[in-house]
């Protein structure tokens, strides 16, 4: 029987300035997959470790991303979804992302890649769907593509890749609390004054010339959110703090990943995105929340092959 099994990355989406439009991949953490080509005509979830998930196929993100592909192929497909989860839910850091992207790429792999990776992105928004009520592509388009991406229009759906400066690592402190993105989208408030939004759209597309051009100033000026960080950040003990001691170590930028908890710092070269990782670490140790940090390359790949 033909295999495949994968890495599924974890993402950060939003990235201050772009919420719901913005996300880039990370490279040393995500979920493992393997995935099966039967004969059956079923999509099977049969196995899940790490995580108390659904195994029926259309309360799981990964089986309802895989019959968005077979209802587009219009063909039967027989497939079994082994899913080996490191990424909690409901950490901000695109779980769910993981597993419909890893999922849909995969079962494409095996058929012989009917679809592009940027077709792909629509089946796995339907993971998201299911996982939080609304079909954001701001981690499943990093996932796919890899590097960072860019929403330009979700209908009809235009997805771009952008580059990815070689100097950028980042670094992710996940505080052990979940957050449902379904919460933290539902305490948004539905209206943006203009003034906000002028601030708001100067920030992306400042930080999008920045990954074009390289220029690290730029990216640090343009790291910034008026609109949702105000009212999400009160939901992530201590996130004023950390943010503060980040800075000051000398990250670029620090702000909510996806709908938090976790918080990312995007830095300049390694030595600095360890140096935040300790400065972070030195704060959060005081409030008896468990955490996990992460620093991480960009991963400009995406999601990656570990044997078939
Ligand atoms: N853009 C989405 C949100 C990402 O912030 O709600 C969720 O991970």
């Amino acid at each position: 029987m033909k295999s495949i099994r994968i890495f599924a990355p974890a993402t950060i989406a939003n990235l201050s300035c772009g919420f719901d439009v913005l996300g880039c991949c990370l490279d040393t953490i995500g979920d493992e997959m393997t995935l099966t080509l039967t004969a059956s005509n079923e999509i099977r979830i049969t196995k899940i470790t790490g995580a108390q998930l659904p195994l029926e196929t259309t309360k799981n993100v990964a089986g309802v991303a895989v019959n968005a592909l077979v209802a587009a192929l219009n063909q039967p497909v027989g497939v079994d979804i082994e899913i080996h989860k490191r990424i909690k839910a409901g950490s901000g850091i695109g779980s769910s992302a993981a597993s419909s992207a890893g999922a849909v790429w995969a079962v494409n792999h095996l058929l012989g890649n009917p679809f592009t990776p940027h077709e792909l992105i629509s089946f796995a928004m339907e993971g998201e769907r299911l996982a939080s009520g609304n079909a954001h592509a701001d981690n499943v388009a990093p996932a796919l593509l890899g590097g960072f991406t860019f929403v330009r229009s979700y209908a009809p759906l235009d997805v771009l890749k952008l580059p990815s400066p070689k100097e950028l690592v980042a670094t992710v402190i996940h505080p052990q609390i979940e957050i449902k993105t379904a919460d933290a989208r539902a305490i948004i408030k539905q209206n943006v004054a203009l003034k906000k939004a002028i601030t708001q759209w100067g920030n992306l597309g400042g930080f999008i010339s920045g990954l074009f051009t390289e220029d690290y100033n730029l990216i640090s000026r343009s790291l910034d959110d008026v609109i949702i960080e105000p009212l999400r950040s009160i939901l992530i003990p201590e996130f004023e703090t950390v943010k503060e001691v980040a800075l000051s170590t000398g990250a670029l930028g620090c702000g909510i990943s996806g709908s938090g908890p976790s918080i990312f710092t995007l830095n300049r070269g390694y030595q600095t995105a360890q140096q935040v990782a300790q400065a972070i670490k030195n704060v959060y140790q005081h409030t008896g929340i468990d955490f996990e940090i992460h620093i991480s390359k960009i991963n400009t790949q995406g999601i990656k092959t570990l044997s078939s």
